[in-house]
């Protein structure tokens, strides 16, 4: 696979490092190390967290041995993720023995799950801090410092740390993430997202538009709008243009974002398929700088264990959203995230799901085998009765169509030309540029004189089952 596509999943960056390219600033007296894991809400937060402890005279390094802070903002989604961060750990006690000083922080979802737990299960750990308690960081760092333990899980029902402006860490200064949203209300029953997010809460739109805005001065030229359920974004206060109290859906945030400049592309993630609404597709059809990519999880294919996983929508609900996509906007790509192995689920659900899958022909998918998650509902209420080698298996027949399906949804595309947003050189070769076009997809071609930042028109020659080739014409 070349370059990777960059969306709230992208397994690619799990435990990656990042700090600005001017790392080295000395204008800060200590520093800070942060490793993300999980969501790309939760990279967006450690961008909060960076803003914060900026503030605080803490500068971010990549480099682990320097630090005088080491976090790790962590997730809980599968067990999987849990684990990671669990080894992770053992490798700090490592370095926590050689330099005493140092003090360790747990941020994040396994910080808000587990709370004061962790720090009984894990002794090298100073800080546990929630995902909506880094206002609270320097705080806890001043009593952590005195050797104390410092923790703070509380979970908040309006900060939206809507007044931070986040400091970016990795960037390609061309794309970059805005958290709408946070938390989630949809108790979909396999889920740890409402237990260690909270409540869901909307952003004000004002704040959202001016941090885009600043953005695109910038010149950064793409902004992907974040939350669990982007489509129930919701505000309502008084408009600073007129005065007056106004209502702020989703599509409305989407037209005033696409607004700022049509040479800003917009995109967003997540939707949920029970929330999406027309609007929002006829707002996306308004405006050819909203791009024309929907992520939007289906999870099953069985009515009967969607029904347990309380998605609230049936099989035939969901193919008439997809149906209803295409028909308004016919070169629209989709991507969705597909559980195998959920309690109860049998031969014929596993094969509703693979038909599901014929059915939408998704350009991408994540994939997952189910992971029950302590304290959710399903944990409560069901029993985890599938065999973890079937899970496999079914999850490995769901990968293998996945994969013929995508290279089809690439083949699709030789001989066309699209415009791309070049976002830099390709990881394969110096001599390759890479961009996305308006479906998501990624495509590398030669560098020629262009430069990152700059759109072109690039007519596809050849593919992968992950990637377009091509050449600017
Ligand atoms: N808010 C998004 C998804 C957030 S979690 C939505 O509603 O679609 C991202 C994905 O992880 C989910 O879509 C789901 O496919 C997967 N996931 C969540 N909990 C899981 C679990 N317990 N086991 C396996 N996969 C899970
Ligand atoms: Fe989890 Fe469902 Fe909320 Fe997505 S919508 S975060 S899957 S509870
Ligand atoms: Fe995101 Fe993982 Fe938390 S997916 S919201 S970091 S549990």
């Amino acid at each position: 696979m070349l370059e990777q596509v960059t969306k709230v999943h992208d397994e690619s960056r799990q435990g990656e490092a990042f700090a600005p390219e001017s790392a080295a600033d000395q204008t800060y007296q200590k520093k800070f190390y942060i490793e993300s894991y999980g969501c790309q809400m939760n990279f967006n937060d450690s961008e909060i967290v960076a803003s914060i402890l900026n503030q605080e005279g803490f500068g971010a390094t990549r480099n682990f041995e320097e630090a005088d802070l080491v976090l790790l903002n962590t997730c809980s989604i599968r067990d999987k993720a849990e684990q990671t961060v669990r080894k992770r750990l053992q490798e700090f006690r490592k370095i926590k023995q050689s330099n005493p000083g140092l003090l360790v922080g747990v941020l994040g979802c396994m910080a808000e799950r587990l709370k004061a737990k962790l720090l009984e299960e894990e002794k090298l750990v100073d800080m546990v801090v929630g995902p909506d308690a880094y206002r609270t960081l320097p705080a806890l760092i001043e009593e952590a410092e005195t050797g104390q333990k410092a923790v703070n899980v509380l979970l908040s029902r309006e900060e939206t740390y809507a007044d931070i402006n986040p400091v970016r860490l990795d960037s390609n200064g061309v794309t970059a993430f805005v958290s709408i949203m946070r938390g989630c209300n949809n108790m979909c029953t396999f889920c740890v997202v409402p237990f260690t997010r909270g409540r869901e809460r909307s952003r004000d739109p004002y704040s959202i538009i001016q941090e885009a805005t600043d953005m695109f001065n910038r010149n950064y030229r793409e902004v992907t709008l974040l939350g669990q359920n982007v489509d129930s974004y919701y505000w309502v206060g008084v408009s600073p243009e007129n005065g007056q109290e106004e209502t702020i859906t989703f599509a409305s945030l989407l037209e005033k974002v696409a607004l700022i400049s049509p040479l800003l592309r917009v995109r967003f993630s997540t939707s949920h398929p029970k929330d999406i609404t027309d609007d929002v597709l006829h707002t996306m059809a308004k405006y050819e700088n909203i791009c024309n990519y929907i992520h939007l999880p289906v999870q099953s294919g069985s009515t009967r264990v969607l029904q347990l996983m309380n998605r609230t929508y049936t099989r035939e609900w969901y193919m008439k959203k997809v149906e209803r996509i295409r028909e308004l906007l016919p070169d629209c790509g989709l991507s969705t995230d597909i559980i195998t192995g959920f309690c109860t689920e049998t031969e014929e659900d596993h094969q509703d799901t693979l038909s599901m899958m014929e059915f939408a022909r998704y350009d991408l998918a994540y994939m997952f085998f189910y992971s029950e998650r302590p304290g959710t509902l399903a944990a409560r209420r069901y029993q985890d009765d599938v065999p973890e080698e079937v899970k496999k298996r079914r999850l490995s027949e769901v990968v293998e169509l996945h994969r013929r399906q995508a290279l089809e949804s690439m083949q699709k595309d030789l001989g066309k030309t699209f415009k791309v947003l070049i976002e830099g050189t390709s990881k394969r070769s110096e001599q390759d540029l890479f961009g996305r076009n308006d479906q998501n997809k990624v495509i590398v071609f030669p560098r020629e004189h262009y430069e990152k930042g700059q759109y072109v028109q690039v007519k596809v020659t050849d593919c992968t089952a992950a990637t377009l080739i091509g050449k600017v014409v």
